[in-house]
């Protein structure tokens, strides 16, 4: 049922409330309806509504144990009939489910004679398990032998009236158990579970866990081996996972960076030489991420090649399977991803793992699917990311990338002075008078149709990160080039007044961007430079001060800001933009 959030819990006085809270911290995995179901004395108690939950309020009875999603609509519409909990004929079984179940059309068929409400894959296999219950007495055992007959990469959660426990099943998207003693809980990521426990299970793909207030039996699905939990505690706080004053997500996070930065050069340099070691043993390298991780992982490119000569080829999750032929025992996959939980960048991972290739991820998800699947990961370390527009976690995967690149070349240190000096420049951008004026500079250009960002070199992936955040969150179109490339054909976009920011660093490209800024203006066009230095081409000048090849993080943090006060000014919520989820958990 696409890319969604699940919250449930066995022994909670107050379950509603508890999963309310608890759903609106995964809020951001998808936003489009949601749903509870909790035990009353004799039937299940349910409430469902379209729309967002943050504004919501529950008016179930108190109840120890239920179940919640939010969702984002992948198959059937957003109506109350599609949103979860999805219900049994009997009313007595209740079940959410994150994923997408690929056969559900031949799955169908066999539950003919059952009464369905709604369109959704989830409801058919809510009904499966009634039939299932038929014949096979134990609820854990059901869903079980059901979970064997779907296809895809899913999560499950079932209630049952009669049970008093829950089964929860991971075939693909995550699932992550809470262990609080006489009152365990269920969850699709650990930042909602932080105000409640710190110790938690990760379910692995092909597992099936029984979840009781104070126990918790995990099996493979396909065997009835019983095999051992692993406890793992987290070492997030929950102040860390919630918006300390700021008014969305987005701008708290943006604000998150520079202490992000700095436990990157205070704690991670170790990591880093390990992973220049292992680059430096493999015979060809290449990048897979998506969206945003996909734009850090092409600023790798350009800095892996300035500072350590070396090839890095970068792909998009969703194309890697199309370079099959060079991939081999001797390859090495980076693969980046805030989640670790992207399907297109996960299934790259495991085709390039089933080629021989070794697999080292740059994520910040501790426990995630792709820090599981990696032979080495480098934590990030910038604390949950929220909002649905990915900003630390771009800044720390840059700042990782850069110091991995001087270490191949034992500049190390070197690195480490460039991203202090990338800090103050990013303080500046965050005084209160800098964000005066870029706030200024979204009202001025907020009605625009278009923009373009234009750099050039290790700026060109920062002019497509820019361009993306802007488009996500503003929904003003924004095409990020490189400024070499305009002439070529995009210039006959440009017209009277179409603002275009420019990354004017202190490096290589200076003249020839000003060139292609010059280019614009003749046509028009009106220029923000962001750069070391005032030029007279610029209409509107954003100062970065120089921090060599670390410059690329200020000058994304510019665009950051820009995209969240454009987005502000046009009165929509940053955090939440339209038809996005946060973690992108479907093909
Ligand atoms: C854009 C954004 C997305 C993600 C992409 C990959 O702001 O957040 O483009 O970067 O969906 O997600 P992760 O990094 O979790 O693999």
């Amino acid at each position: 049922m696409g890319m969604c959030g699940i919250f449930a819990t066995t022994n909670d006085k107050n379950s509603a409330q508890t999963i309310l809270s608890g759903l609106k911290k995964l809020e951001y995995r998808g936003y489009d309806s949601w749903g509870i179901a909790v035990k009353g004395r004799t039937r299940l108690r349910s409430q469902k509504q379209v729309g967002k939950i943050s504004v919501s309020q529950t008016t179930l009875p108190q109840s120890n144990m239920g179940i919640g999603h939010t969702r984002w609509a992948t198959h059937g519409g957003v109506t109350v009939a599609n949103a979860h909990p999805h219900f049994d004929c009997s009313g007595k079984l209740a079940l959410i489910h994150n994923g997408i179940v690929d056969n559900y059309q031949e799955l169908e068929k066999k539950i003919k004679g059952h009464k369905l409400i709604g369109q959704t894959d989830s409801e058919i296999v809510a009904h499966l398990i009634e039939k299932e219950l038929k014949t096979e007495k134990d609820l854990f055992r059901a869903v079980k032998k059901v979970v064997r007959m779907t296809e895809g990469f899913n999560a499950f959660v079932v209630m049952h009236q009669d049970f008093p426990y829950l089964v929860t099943a991971k075939t693909g998207s995550p699932v992550v158990i809470g262990i609080r003693p006489g009152a365990n809980m269920l969850s699709s990521d650990v930042a909602s579970l932080l105000s409640h426990t710190k110790q938690v299970i990760f379910l692995t793909d092909g597992q099936i866990a029984k979840v009781a207030p104070d126990k918790v039996r995990i099996e493979n699905y396909s065997g009835v081996k019983k095999i051992k939990p692993v406890v793992q505690t987290i070492d997030w706080t929950a102040k860390s996972a919630s918006k300390s004053g700021f008014p969305h997500f987005m701008l708290k996070e943006i604000y998150d960076q520079p202490a992000v930065l700095i436990k990157i050069v205070e704690s991670k340099i170790k990591e880093v030489r390990e992973f220049a070691k292992t680059i430096s043993k493999a015979k060809n390298v290449f990048t897979v991420a998506c969206g945003t991780a996909s734009y850090a992982a092409l600023a790798g490119q350009y800095l892996f090649s300035r500072l350590a000569g070396r090839q890095v080829t970068p792909a998009i999750g969703s194309e890697f399977y199309y370079n099959d032929g060079f991939i081999n025992s001797r390859s090495l996959c980076i693969a980046l991803s805030q989640s670790g939980e992207t399907l297109d960048t996960l299934q790259s991972v495991k085709f390039a793992k089933d080629r021989g290739a070794k697999a080292v991820s740059l994520v910040n998800v501790q426990g995630s699917s792709l820090d599981r699947l990696s032979d080495q990961t480098v934590l990030l370390e910038a604390g949950p990311e929220k909002a649905v527009a990915s900003t630390k976690a771009f800044l720390a995967k840059v700042a990782i990338l850069l110091l991995t690149a001087s270490a191949l070349k034992r500049k190390t240190p070197r690195a480490v002075i460039e991203i202090k000096q990338a800090i103050r420049a990013i303080r500046k951008i965050l005084s209160p008078d800098y964000q005066k004026y870029l706030k200024k500079l979204a009202e001025r250009f907020k009605h625009s149709h278009s923009m373009f960002i234009l750099g050039r070199g290790v700026s060109y992936p920062a002019a497509l990160e820019a361009a993306l955040k802007i488009k996500e969150v503003s929904y003003i179109h924004a095409e990020g080039f490189a400024a070499g490339e305009l002439k070529h054909g995009v210039i006959a976009l440009v017209n009277q007044n179409t603002p275009c920011l420019v990354f004017a660093p202190n490096d290589e490209t200076y003249s020839d961007i000003i060139s292609g800024a010059m280019e614009v203006k003749a046509r028009g066009g009106i220029i923000i430079g962001v750069s070391f230095k005032p030029n007279p081409m610029f209409d509107y000048y954003l100062p970065v001060s120089d921090s060599g090849s670390g410059t690329i993080l200020p000058n994304v943090v510019v665009a950051q800001c820009l995209a969240y006060y454009l987005a502000v000014a046009r009165g929509l919520d940053p955090d939440m933009p339209r038809n996005l989820a946060k973690s992108v958990t479907v093909k």
